[in-house]
């Protein structure tokens, strides 16, 4: 079947209602296009578990505060396209802005807690962008499984805080980062890097695997291992720190200890440049 471009939400609505009366089920991986294997590893996920897959292309304005690069975020849709088509997507739907945002909008979804702190603290409005928009996809799409990246561990958590808070008949499924070969994070930012940015960014990469070690190693204390992270990083001149935290992955919460049994999330933010990167690493260690 060739891929069907949506471009209305009455178009998207009138076609998942249908899907759904004909059993089917629906996978949906939103993005913000300009495509990379990341979002591709979602789309073969979704292709694997589902009988129709649906990608939203949108970059959506709330999510990003008036300092951040809206206007300068890279598109190119018929790149985009093309890749959808290589992948036996099914549905794109690429709405316009105004399609999503009338004039008259005015309701936002808030979750509270967990987008307070990292992420939260350094773009306020980052994430009320994010859920909002992600409910206003899911009630046109009207998915029963949506797939998002590890990439953006906070990002996930706050999605699947908001299913379970707003009873959405929906399955949340986090899938692993993808990375250069190198270990650099795919981002459709990266093309924002000059070569030599681009090898600096490389020692978030490094600092991380150098944490894995250490907590294998029987490492235990947080703090030990954070301070060594910065040390590392602190090599590259031109890479700024936002934050390093290690948190458990129920709550997104700081434990001063690391404990047998927990998973936890190591996860940096920093600039390098006028580029902002985040990655993270999961930490699962038996009891
Ligand atoms: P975007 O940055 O385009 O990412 C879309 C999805 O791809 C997200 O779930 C993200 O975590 C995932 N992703 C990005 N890079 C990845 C990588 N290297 N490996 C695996 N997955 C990766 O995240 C957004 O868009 C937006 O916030 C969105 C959810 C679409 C709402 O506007």
């Amino acid at each position: 079947m060739p891929i069907e471009i949506v471009t209305t939400v009455s178009q998207m609505h009138k076609i998942s209602s249908s899907l759904k009366r004909a059993g089917k089920k629906i996978g949906f991986v939103p993005t913000m296009g300009f495509l990379h294997q990341g979002h591709l590893s979602l789309i073969r996920k979704s292709k694997e578990f589902c009988d129709v897959t649906v990608v939203s292309v949108f970059v959506n304005p709330s999510q990003f505060a008036p300092n951040e690069d809206f206007a300068a975020y890279p598109r190119d849709f018929e790149r985009d396209k093309e890749l959808l088509i290589s992948e036996g997507v099914d549905f794109v739907f690429i709405p316009s802005e105004r399609e999503i945002y009338p004039h008259s909008f005015q309701t936002y979804v808030t979750v509270e807690e967990i987008t307070s702190k990292l992420e939260g603290e350094f773009r306020p409005t980052h994430f009320r962008g994010v859920t909002t928009v992600v409910t206003i996809l899911f009630n046109c799409v009207k998915p029963d499984y949506a797939f998002f990246g590890q990439k953006d561990a906070q990002q996930a958590e706050v999605i699947k805080q908001m299913v379970s808070d707003l009873k959405f008949d929906i399955k949340v499924i986090v899938c692993p980062i993808v990375r250069e070969p190198d270990g650099l994070a795919l981002s459709s930012r990266n093309i924002y890097f000059s070569p030599e940015e681009r090898k600096s960014a490389l020692v978030l990469y490094k600092a991380l695997k150098y944490a894995e070690k250490m907590i294998e190693g029987l490492e235990r204390d947080s703090r030990t291992v954070i301070d060594i992270m910065k040390c590392i990083i602190s090599e590259e001149k031109n890479v700024k720190i936002d934050y390093i935290k290690i948190v458990n992955a129920e709550g997104f919460r700081e434990d001063e200890f690391i404990e047998q049994g927990n998973i936890y999330y190591i996860l940096i933010a920093a600039r390098i440049g006028k580029t902002r990167l985040i990655d993270n690493s999961k930490i699962f260690l038996k009891p």
